[in-house]
């Protein structure tokens, strides 16, 4: 009998750990939902898209209000975002950040998951807008603790990688001397608020910046089968742990290094340029997604990740490419065979 109950409770654990380990590499993926295109579906068959689908996190780049009504009880998190119009507004007046998060976050709670606020995207140092990220940042944090909301949603930025200086090998990784006051501002913002650094990270436009002679096809794609660049004891196989570990690095020469990151964009176009394939792509997401929930050579661990995008957008540009990053077509045709659950 007490034996029958033991073994009874070791399966169940193996169980709990089974499932658990299974959530967690779903857990890590989440999908950007853009909407510059105007043969889009509405919100709530995109939301009803991703349950399908089995995606549990969303990223949105303004606080679309149809959106966040259709995310209700849907138990998918989301990254909302500030446009990088409203940036100054919200930098330079306190209420303007109270009034932006009454009226963008306030009202889904808590039936939405709101995970972080991310105060503009891509901004560059040389943007006239960059004096405001930090102010906007911190205007919002104070609007979301002055309200007494859940102290889990952080506010962020979303960098882009124009911002290293040196990127090879990853443990030389640095960011370039023009944008070292701009990151030194947001870095001290994120650890002294236990926030996350918010990173767009492309090994398709790195790869495309030299593709005949240092970057193989293969590991842009994860997909080499043995290590392609090897730095001091850590061996690198894909472009995308090299690319992440020399932000990784960049992040610890200004006494960042304990900041976590998240992956808010990455992907791979299916057409309109230079290795822009089904077959490229489709090797990318689904080498990618596998890959993740390992970390880098640097930070083993679960890596949160958004793929760019749940749609093709016919009006973005002006790359073609640029028109060319869905995982669906307009009318929810899956591109590619994954899974995210
Ligand atoms: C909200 O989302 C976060 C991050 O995705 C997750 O860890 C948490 O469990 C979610 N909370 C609820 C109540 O679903
Ligand atoms: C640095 O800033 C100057 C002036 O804003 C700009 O002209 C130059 O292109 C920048 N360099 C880099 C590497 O971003
Ligand atoms: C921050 O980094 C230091 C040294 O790298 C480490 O000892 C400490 O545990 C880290 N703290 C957190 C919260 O990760
Ligand atoms: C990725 O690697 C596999 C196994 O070597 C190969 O069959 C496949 O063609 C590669 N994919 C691409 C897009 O190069």
């Amino acid at each position: 009998m007490a034996l029958s109950k033991k073994s009874v409770m070791a399966a169940l654990l193996l169980l709990l750990l089974i499932t658990s380990q299974g959530k967690s590499s779903v857990q890590s993926i989440g999908v950007n939902y853009g909407k510059i295109a105007d043969d889009l579906p509405p919100a709530t068959e995109v939301i009803a898209l991703y349950k399908t689908s089995g995606i549990g996190k969303m990223r949105i780049f303004d606080p679309n209000q149809a959106t966040l009504q259709a995310l209700k009880g849907s138990g998918i998190s989301v990254i909302v975002g500030v446009v990088n119009n409203d940036l100054q507004g919200l930098a330079t007046s306190p209420a303007a950040a109270n009034g932006w998060v009454q009226t963008n976050i306030s009202p889904y709670l808590p039936d939405v998951n709101i995970s972080y606020i991310a105060a503009g995207n891509e901004i560059k140092p040389s943007d006239p807008l960059a004096q405001y990220v930090g102010p906007a940042m911190q205007n919002l944090y104070n609007a979301v603790t002055s309200s007494n909301l859940p102290t889990q949603i952080k506010v962020s930025t979303v960098i882009d990688m124009s911002l290293m200086g040196n990127t090879y090998p990853p443990s030389s990784g640095s960011f370039s001397d023009n944008a070292s006051a701009y990151i030194n501002a947001i870095a001290s913002f994120l650890v002294s608020t236990k926030a996350p650094l918010l990173a767009n990270v492309y090994p398709y436009f790195a790869y495309l910046s030299d593709p005949t002679t240092d970057i193989k096809l293969d590991y842009a794609l994860l997909n080499s089968s043995g290590v392609v660049v090897q730095d001091g004891n850590l061996g690198y196989q894909n472009l995308f742990d090299a690319m992440m570990d020399s932000l990784y690095s960049a992040l610890e020469k200004i006494g960042a290094a304990n900041l976590t990151v998240i992956v808010t964009e990455t992907g791979w176009p299916s057409d309109g340029g230079v290795a822009a394939t089904v077959d490229n792509a489709g090797t990318y997401y689904k080498n990618l997604m596998s890959h993740v929930n390992n970390g880098t050579p640097k930070r083993p661990g679960p890596l949160e990740t958004y793929l760019f995008a749940l749609f093709d957008e016919d009006q973005k540009g002006p790359a073609e490419t640029e028109k060319h990053f869905g995982l669906f077509s307009p009318t929810k045709q899956p591109k590619y065979q994954l899974s995210f659950s």
